[in-house]
């Protein structure tokens, strides 16, 4: 008889423990509250660029922290895959939706939905455009990372005081992602009036930004450009002195280009991110600078913006002017893009927990 009770109140435990398990890692949400009542969607655009593996896995860690169930998923920079990614959120019932986009412009009929559905969104680091379902948008200073990058290469080439001419070739990125426009805009008007008194010449002829675009902010795409440009423009000994590139992706691809098919001295180059391979490439002085952008703080930022709207409250902006997708100006949140180079990366990157030292060597 006593066996027979407890063999009762063993198969009762563990159906309990099936049910509850069923969340998977998620934690238990705080207050009693339903799993689903604080079911939070973060959509990221491709597990390939280091950087997103890491605003992932913060959103992640600092929501559940706060007592959030997260649906994290990766959409293999594959647009229908994305939207098909929110879609589902929004069925499986989530209650918020933080959106990092690989298209701004694709993904209308779910935010659509979501707005139906009465779902708020956060556009995460890239602006979702035309659609008035966007509540929120937290991002770094998309503009102060173009005219970081173009204030540094006017210094490291003296270009107030220097006669020149130097000659330079452009990388930006993805046409579909707005933060592509804000970077090169920021650059560029620094660097135009430069361009435009002979001071900067580009060989290849490509300035405007759809000739200077990489899809998909791709090394490899990057990569080929860079190698035709060298071909036709360098081949015959001129010199190279500058590369603005957008970001360390494609930074990247420019770095490999030259390692392969350029004797001249080294140009400067810019990037963004400090991904491992950029900041090691800095360090073996390939390239001369990156913007750190510290995506632990975005996720704060973030955070807070959640936390914000699922109790009612009003979510902490700094900038109600800049963002307009086409559909409405979105309350923003600008976190401050950092200068990197290799006299700080020990204190912006090891120091503060960022990358090990071991990650660098
Ligand atoms: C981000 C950059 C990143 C690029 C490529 C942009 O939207 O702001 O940090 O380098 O996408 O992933």
């Amino acid at each position: 008889m006593k066996k027979k009770l407890l063999s009762m109140i063993l198969a009762v435990t563990m159906v309990a423990a099936m049910t509850t398990g069923c969340g998977g890692s998620e934690q238990a949400s705080s207050g009693g509250a339903k799993d689903s009542d604080k079911l939070v969607g973060v959509a990221m655009p491709t597990k390939d660029l280091q950087r997103w593996n890491q605003d992932g896995s913060n959103m992640k860690e600092q929501l559940e922290k706060a007592g959030y169930t997260v649906d994290l998923e990766y959409a293999s920079n594959d647009v229908a895959t994305q939207v098909s990614q929110v879609e589902n959120m929004i069925s499986n019932g989530c209650k918020l939706l933080v959106i990092a986009s690989i298209d701004g412009e694709s993904l209308g009929t779910p935010l659509q939905q979501a707005k139906d559905a009465g779902i708020p969104v956060i556009a995460y680091d890239r602006l979702l455009m035309n659609s008035d379902a966007v509540s929120y948008y937290a991002t770094f200073d998309n503009y102060m990372v173009g005219t970081k990058q173009g204030e540094y290469i006017v210094e490291a080439l003296k270009l107030e005081t220097e006669a020149g001419p130097f000659n330079m070739e452009i990388f930006t990125g993805d046409p579909g992602d707005n933060n592509a426009r804000y970077f090169y805009g920021g650059a560029m008007d620094v660097l135009q009036p430069y361009i435009d008194a002979g001071k900067l010449v580009v060989k290849s002829g490509s300035v405007d930004f759809a000739d200077v675009a990489t899809a998909n902010w791709s090394t490899e795409t990057a990569q080929s450009r860079m190698e035709a440009i060298l071909s036709s423009y360098y081949a015959d000994g001129t010199q190279l002195d500058v590369v603005l590139c957008s970001n360390d992706s494609t930074a990247l691809g420019v770095e490999n280009a030259l390692d392969n098919n350029y004797t001249g001295e080294w140009p400067v180059i810019t990037g963004q991110d400090c991904d491992i391979a950029n900041v090691k490439n800095m360090i073996a002085g390939k390239q001369s600078m990156s913007i750190f952008k510290d995506t632990r703080t975005l996720a704060t930022q973030v955070v807070k913006m959640v936390d914000a709207i699922m109790t009612g409250a009003e979510a902490p902006v700094n900038d109600t002017e800049t963002y307009d997708n086409g559909a409405l100006v979105v309350p923003s949140y600008l976190c401050e893009p950092v200068f990197a180079d290799v006299d700080n990366y020990k204190e912006l990157l090891i120091d503060s927990g960022y990358y090990k030292e071991s990650d660098l060597q």
